[in-house]
């Protein structure tokens, strides 16, 4: 059985102090886009990510449906489903007190109607305490996205790749690089701002399409291999510090190595339990002398074998 619970967090028995910060709100969003000021968005799984997340110092944490590739393990984002998502939100949320917090919805948690919709996105708000959902694409997605806007829940789109329907986009491929396949991005783009979304995320777009549309754009866009002019970035937290370990597209830049890291610190955890090093005395719990005494007397009046502990 784990003992962590109560036991001290910090080698000197203090938890890590956290700098103090302004809980992060839409209009201050919308301020940072008005003065130049970058912003910086990062997804997170669960409730170390959203820790590192929070004392990292992030503006927005994205419970991106990315998870079902990164922590769940499937194919595509496709399978994961609304309730897995929940679990997941519900631990970032634990830890997420200045970010502000979106909940990404699964494929076909909205697409169905404007209804089923609203309700999906009121259970990211009412049971995992989000505070805004984001959903992919153009199109019908407008009218899902205002619907949710007019139940009174903040809508961050997503356009370029969108990853729930990459087969019908002919796979995981740069969006927006004809002349027409970049104006259908920007009428995508434009619908959905003009539908109420807070902010929209551009997907694997060619960098100069991204210039060229930025000033079209009042509302705080934020890129994931769309070039350096967005108002802001986001990476998947698991590629930004190298912890799935698979092939990473073009537009991520490894921070850090954690996979290595971790197979490292796991595999000298084997070799020191095989050779008996770990657990040495600095790991295990002491007893008082004379009670130790006491029991190993006790060990050698009485006979243990064959009784039941009810008998004691
Ligand atoms: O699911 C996700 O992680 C995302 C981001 C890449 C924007 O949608």
């Amino acid at each position: 059985m784990s003992t962590r619970q109560g036991e001290p967090q910090g080698s000197d028995g203090e938890a890590a102090s956290v700098p103090q910060r302004a809980k992060m709100t839409l209009p201050r969003l919308a301020e940072m886009k008005r003065e130049g000021e970058r912003i910086v968005m990062v997804t997170a799984y669960d409730h170390p990510s959203a820790q590192v997340a929070e004392e990292a110092g992030v503006d927005i944490v994205l419970v991106g449906d990315s998870a079902a590739m990164v922590v769940l393990g499937y194919e595509s984002t496709v399978p994961v489903t609304m309730d897995e998502m929940l679990v997941l939100t519900r631990a970032v949320r634990r830890a997420t007190k200045t970010p502000l917090m979106i909940g990404d919805m699964p494929f076909g948690s909205y697409e169905g109607s404007n209804e089923l919709a609203v309700s999906n996105a009121q259970r990211f708000v009412k049971e995992a305490g989000c505070d805004a959902v984001k959903l992919e694409r153009g199109g019908q997605s407008v009218d899902r996205a205002r619907a949710i806007i007019r139940a009174g829940i903040p809508v961050m789109g997503h356009v370029g790749l969108t990853p729930q329907t990459a087969t019908s986009l002919g796979g995981f491929k740069t969006q927006g690089k004809s002349a027409e396949a970049a104006a259908k991005l920007a009428e995508e783009t434009l619908a959905l701002q003009a539908v109420g979304c807070f902010s929209i995320v551009f997907e694997a777009i060619p960098a100069a399409v991204t210039k060229a549309l930025m000033p079209q754009i009042d509302v705080p866009v934020i890129g994931i291999g769309a070039g350096p002019d967005t108002d802001g970035q986001v990476l998947v937290f698991h590629d930004l510090l190298g912890i799935f370990n698979s092939h990473s597209p073009k537009f991520v830049k490894r921070y850090a190595d954690v996979h290595g890291q971790m197979v490292a610190g796991v595999r000298s955890y084997t070799e020191d339990v095989r050779a008996g090093r770990f657990p040495a005395e600095e790991h295990s719990y002491t007893i008082d002398a004379d009670e130790l005494e006491a029991f190993k007397g006790y060990l050698s009046a009485e006979s243990l074998a064959g009784r039941s502990p009810w008998d004691w």
